[in-house]
């Protein structure tokens, strides 16, 4: 069979984010993105097997056989496959009316105590079926592309019962199979304490880690555990419970952490050795050190304190602590939704100071890490998976200059084109 060869062209800038794939990028290294000018990338199947200048690249391709088709890349920038590694993807409904709510004063939180919020949305995913979860999700995964985003976490936490959240799971396993995007699954039966609950919160949390970890673990539904670890919701003795649970079943520990009030989350996230830790926009400083020792990736979603009206977690003090920073769209329908990555790259510039570079080593290789895949994507270097994404910008910095508009040209995935 004739090998196919993809031959993308003399980009004005190449993005390669190289040389964080064992360790997430830190402090300085963040903004080490490793930028190639006029330089060009060579896929053989769907694998990176050439990254270069495009002197170089027209050596290269002279030595090799096959089928070449060539993507002219003159006049933009190339950089990884976007990754979102923080959604709540997989619901049925909206919730439209808290905005209302929230613009005459109502707290976001006390939308959920008092019923409605991610319980709202609970009641709709439990009423649909897993047929119409995935036809839903699909119009947001084909919207996360034309933003050029190739790899989405996906959580569950809309069922909070077992065969609800195993509902959530399985329509989270068809729709990776089924979608171009590949998603990493993550058990988030902690997400709200449901109703008939109330009185009894540890009831539910006994439900969590008896009944439902050992299901999710016996069915590979999810390779990562996730709580909602906030004062009214999951405590952190529970939280720590139920993450220690996960674990003993070989789910990775993740948290949402010190949203809302200074909690100890973070530190929470330390102590169990959590992959990442996401939201800290109350996270204190102790607990940014402790992240920073045990290596918790912080997963910042600027999206969501915008769409609250909240101020957005201190990234200056994370990263310059040496907390490694993913960013995230945290796509969900209460608190941000959107598909837009690109618009919450924006945000982080503006609304969290971080620089160009340092968001564009968020949004791929750190993001990668968070999710456990920095092996296969997140970097533009041989042998890694080609998604890749080519944006009408002369160079990295039109990218976060440019806001709230989608400057995607071409997405590759797998070195496949799928949007163009
Ligand atoms: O990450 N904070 C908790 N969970 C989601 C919101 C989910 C919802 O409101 O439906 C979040 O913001
Ligand atoms: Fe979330």
């Amino acid at each position: 069979m004739v090998k196919s060869i993809t031959y993308i062209k003399r980009a004005s800038q190449v993005v390669t984010v190289k040389g964080g794939s064992k360790e997430p990028k830190r402090g300085q290294a963040m903004s080490d993105i490793g930028i190639i000018e006029n330089g060009s990338v060579i896929i053989e199947g769907g694998t990176i097997t050439f990254v270069g200048s495009d002197v170089e690249a027209e050596q290269y391709i002279s030595t090799i056989d096959g089928k070449v088709s060539t993507i002219d890349a003159s006049g933009k920038v190339l950089t990884p496959g976007l990754i979102d590694p923080h959604t709540h993807l997989v619901f049925a409904g909206s919730r439209e009316k808290e905005l209302e709510m929230r613009l005459n004063g109502a707290k976001y939180i006390d939308i959920l105590k008092a019923g409605g919020g991610i319980l709202q949305t609970t009641t709709s995913t439990r009423e649909a079926s897993e047929e119409q979860l995935i036809e839903e999700s699909l119009k947001r995964l084909n919207r996360f592309l034309q933003y050029g985003v190739t790899t989405v976490e996906s959580k569950s936490g809309y069922g909070l019962t077992l065969e609800d959240e195993l509902k959530q799971l399985r329509a989270t396993k068809r729709l990776n199979e089924q979608h171009p995007i590949d998603l990493v699954s993550t058990f988030m039966g902690a997400h709200a304490i449901p109703v008939d609950y109330k009185e009894n919160p540890d009831e539910f949390v006994r439900l969590v880690i008896e009944e439902m970890i050992p299901k999710v673990a016996e069915e590979n539904l999810a390779e990562f555990c996730d709580v909602f670890c906030e004062e009214g919701v999951f405590t952190i003795e529970q939280s720590e419970r139920i993450l220690e649970a996960g674990k003993n079943f070989g789910l990775k520990p993740k948290i949402h952490a010190d949203e809302i009030v200074q909690f100890g989350g973070a530190e929470l996230a330390a102590k169990v050795g959590a992959v990442s830790a996401d939201h800290l926009l109350q996270a204190s400083t102790e607990g940014i050190k402790q992240m920073a020792e045990s290596g918790v990736i912080a997963v910042l979603l600027p999206g969501t304190a915008f769409f609250l009206m909240e101020k957005p977690a201190d990234a200056r003090k994370m990263i310059e602590s040496g907390v490694p920073v993913a960013l995230s769209t945290d796509r969900n329908p209460g608190s941000s939704p959107t598909e837009s990555l690109p618009f919450v790259m924006n945000l982080a510039c503006l609304t969290m100071k971080m620089t160009p570079a340092e968001v564009l080593t968020a949004c791929t290789i750190n993001a990668a890490h968070a999710i456990g895949r920095a092996d296969q994507i997140g970097s533009i270097e041989v042998g890694k998976k080609a998604d890749l994404v080519l944006f009408d910008a002369p160079n990295y910095q039109t990218l976060q200059y440019n806001y709230a508009v989608n400057l995607v040209d071409t997405v590759l995935k797998s070195g496949k084109v799928i949007v163009e």
